[in-house]
Order: structure tokens, then C-alpha cells, then sequence
């Protein structure tokens, strides 16, 4: 694609990964994503904010064409994914110098092998003038490496966040046109990767609303012009009250514990409780995590398999409690043959998350009528608990 002009003198750059179903090896990506870098032409100097990946420096370099002179490159943040073709960048400009944060620059220097000598490190809150235009450098770490840094353009207020308010969508729309959509994709983009450091980030969005922002431009997905929608969004998911619900990620190897949360969600929905079930054997774990933003409960379902949960339900803990989400109360519940340490060893798997655990309800083998009823019981101490919580 060729740069797309946004403003007088400000394009965009990057590559649109329409097929990517997988990013960082790790986190499903159901709408592809971007890689958004921008070139903005001060009267006096150009920069270049932000890159792409090593293997995509072909298609930037096209962009870059009609580009004879560069000053800057701003490396915002320095995961490779906007970093990578930095030091092939620096070879087609060998005068031009990378600026980034003073913790990202040990950093970039470890990941890409950059020459010390060819990086600039700025302050929070140093300028960078262009000529006639100005960048402010904001530091905003943890979103979600430590060095992580955003840029103000004062002249035009523009706010290149890099990866904070990013959304993996792959469009061609250069802003937000659709903003459902566009919540639901930052709403999963803020639960994989930035729910962990929400705290901070709090003091980091708190930190910009000081500045007069008309446009976001992120790293990943299309740009917001009204940029009070996603950082309301992002308040509420890090702050907002949590909802009147129960996230059931659950294994079922032989029916008898899909019987039990199947029995256990009518019991809930009597008692005005929602839920929402994730089989993990099929699960897309990014909607799992963006159901986990606001659960008031998670309860775990499982079997007992090798004397301990079923494997899948393990990823399913680790992930829960690497994901840090604000849910105030967590059960488990599930059935085995004859015995085993399932409660103990998921119970131990959760340590970061800052939960009231119910009593769980292990089953040997089916469920009976009195297991049912003990699982109506669970039920309504949750249905209790979040009234008592005012979970909405
Ligand atoms: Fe889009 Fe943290 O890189």
C-alpha cells in the first residue's frame, strides 16, 4: 500500500497483515492487524515514528521512495513488531539518528544489535521541534513493556500512542468508522495485553488527558478521531463496577462436568445471574480474556485427569492469572473418578488474583440430584455475593 496522507505533511506507513491469525506466537488475532508507522515533513526536519517488523522492511521501503532525506526515526516502544527494521532503516539513512526513551535504548540496543552511537534518548516531556511543527515525548511506561513512551504533535494534537489504544484490526479505513467493532477489538487488545498494568495505565491516561488531543494514532489497527470514546473505554474496563456475571472456562472429558455447569447456569440464570461459557478445548482464548475484564466470579470447571486438573484448564489458571483481571470471587467445580489434587493445585495456580474463593463442589463421578442441588446452592451465594458487591 502506498503512504496515506492524514494531514498536510503527515502520512501514514506500515503494512495492513489481512492473514496473520497469530501474533507473538501466542494471541489469536480473528480480524488480522497493522503495523502502523507515520513520516511527518517539518519544515525543517523529517521523522519517521515508529517501524515494522524486520521480514516487512520491503513494503516500507517502497513507502519510503520519495522520501531522499531522513532525520529522526522514534522508537516509541521497542517490541520488535515496530522496531525490527530499525537498523536496516538506519543503513538507507545512515545520518539519520534513532530517538527513544533513555530505558528503551539498552533495550533496542540488545534486541537489534543498534550502534550506541546512532541513538538519541529523550526525557519525559523533552521537545523535538520539526521546524513548524513540535513533538512532545511522554513517557508512559508499562503499556505494556517498561520503556514505553507516546509522542504529542502540538501544532496538529496528534498522539502517536503506539501500542497504548492499539486494536489488532487488518482495514483499509485510516480512522475509526465502525466504533462497536473498534471496541471490541481494543476491548480484546487491552485484555491480552495491557489488563496485567492497568494500574499504571491509569496514571498514564490520566497523564495525557492533560493534553488537547483531536486524533489518536495507535501501532496497531485504525485511528481514532474521537478520542474521548477510547479512553472513556479504557476507564471503564480499568475502573468501571463489574458485571453481574460468571465466566465458566471448562473441560468436559466424559459429560459428567459439562452436566454440572450445564445445571449450574440454569441455576445462576434463576437467580439473575449471567454466564458465559468457554470450552477450552475450542476456546478462543482472546475472548475468554476479554469476558474476564469485568466477571464479578470466575468459576473453573474441570475434570480430575492424572491426579490434577485437565491440562487445558491449567493454561486456562495460568493465563487467568497472568491476565490479573479485578473478578472479587472465584470457584471451581468438576468431577473424578477416585481422587487426586485438583483444587490444591489450582487454587495454587492463582496468586495474583485478588479473589474470595467459594467453597468448590468436586463430584466423584456423575452428578447426583444431592450434588445438583449443591451446585443451586453455589449459585446463590454468588447471585448474593455480587448483590451484596452491587455488581450491575
Ligand atoms: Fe505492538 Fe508491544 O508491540
Amino acid at each position: 500500500m502506498k503512504p496515506r496522507k492524514i494531514k498536510d505533511n503527515i502520512y501514514w506507513m506500515g503494512f495492513v497483515d489481512w492473514d496473520n491469525r497469530l501474533f507473538d506466537s501466542l494471541i489469536p488475532l480473528p480480524d488480522g492487524t497493522s503495523y502502523n508507522a507515520y513520516l511527518i515533513e517539518g519544515s525543517e526536519k523529517t521523522v519517521l515514528i515508529d517501524a515494522v517488523e524486520s521480514n516487512l522492511f520491503d513494503e516500507l521501503e517502497v513507502q519510503l521512495e520519495n522520501v531522499s532525506k531522513l532525520d529522526y526515526v522514534i522508537s516509541l516502544h521497542a517490541e520488535q513488531d515496530h522496531s525490527g527494521c530499525i537498523p536496516q532503516i538506519l543503513l538507507r539513512y545512515p545520518d539519520a539518528k534513532l530517538i527513544t526513551s533513555t530505558k528503551a535504548k539498552g533495550i533496542l540496543m540488545d534486541l537489534l544489535h543498534i550502534s550506541e552511537e546512532s541513538i538519541i534518548t529523550v526525557k519525559d516531556g523533552e521537545t523535538l521541534s520539526l521546524g513548524d511543527k513540535t513533538l512532545e515525548f511522554i513517557y508512559s511506561p508499562w503499556v505494556h513493556w517498561p520503556e514505553t513512551m507516546v509522542a504529542y504533535l502540538k501544532e496538529d494534537k496528534i498522539l502517536f500512542s503506539c501500542d497504548f489504544f492499539a486494536s489488532h484490526i487488518a482495514t483499509t479505513d485510516l480512522f475509526v468508522t465502525d466504533e462497536a467493532r473498534a471496541y471490541e477489538a481494543a476491548k480484546r487488545y487491552y485484555a491480552e495485553i495491557m489488563m496485567p498494568f492497568r494500574n499504571i495505565i491509569k496514571k498514564n491516561i490520566e497523564k495525557i488527558e492533560a493534553y488537547d488531543i483531536d486524533l489518536i494514532a495507535p501501532s496497531h489497527g485504525p485511528m481514532f478521531p474521537r478520542p474521548s470514546f477510547i479512553i472513556d473505554a479504557h476507564k471503564d474496563w480499568i475502573d468501571g463496577t463489574l458485571k453481574n456475571k460468571v465466566v465458566i472456562p471448562y473441560i468436559s472429558m466424559h459429560k459428567s462436568t459439562k452436566k454440572m455447569v450445564n445445571s449450574f447456569v440454569s441455576s445462576l440464570v434463576e437467580k439473575g445471574v449471567s454466564a458465559e461459557l468457554f470450552d477450552l478445548t475450542v476456546t478462543d482464548i482472546g475472548k475468554l480474556a476479554i469476558a474476564l475484564v469485568d466477571a464479578g466470579t470466575i468459576v473453573i470447571g474441570t475434570p480430575t485427569v492424572l491426579a490434577g486438573p485437565h491440562p487445558n484448564v491449567v493454561y486456562g489458571a495460568y493465563l487467568a492469572n497472568a491476565l490479573r483481571p479485578k473478578t472479587k470471587f472465584l470457584s471451581i467445580i468438576g468431577s473424578y473418578g477416585w481422587g487426586g489434587k485438583t483444587v490444591d493445585i489450582l487454587a495454587g495456580m492463582i496468586p495474583n488474583l485478588k479473589v474470595e474463593i467459594i467453597d468448590p463442589v468436586l463430584v466423584k463421578g456423575s452428578p447426583s440430584e444431592a450434588d445438583y442441588k449443591t451446585l443451586e446452592n453455589l449459585a446463590e451465594t454468588i447471585a448474593a455475593k455480587h448483590k451484596e458487591q452491587g455488581f450491575e
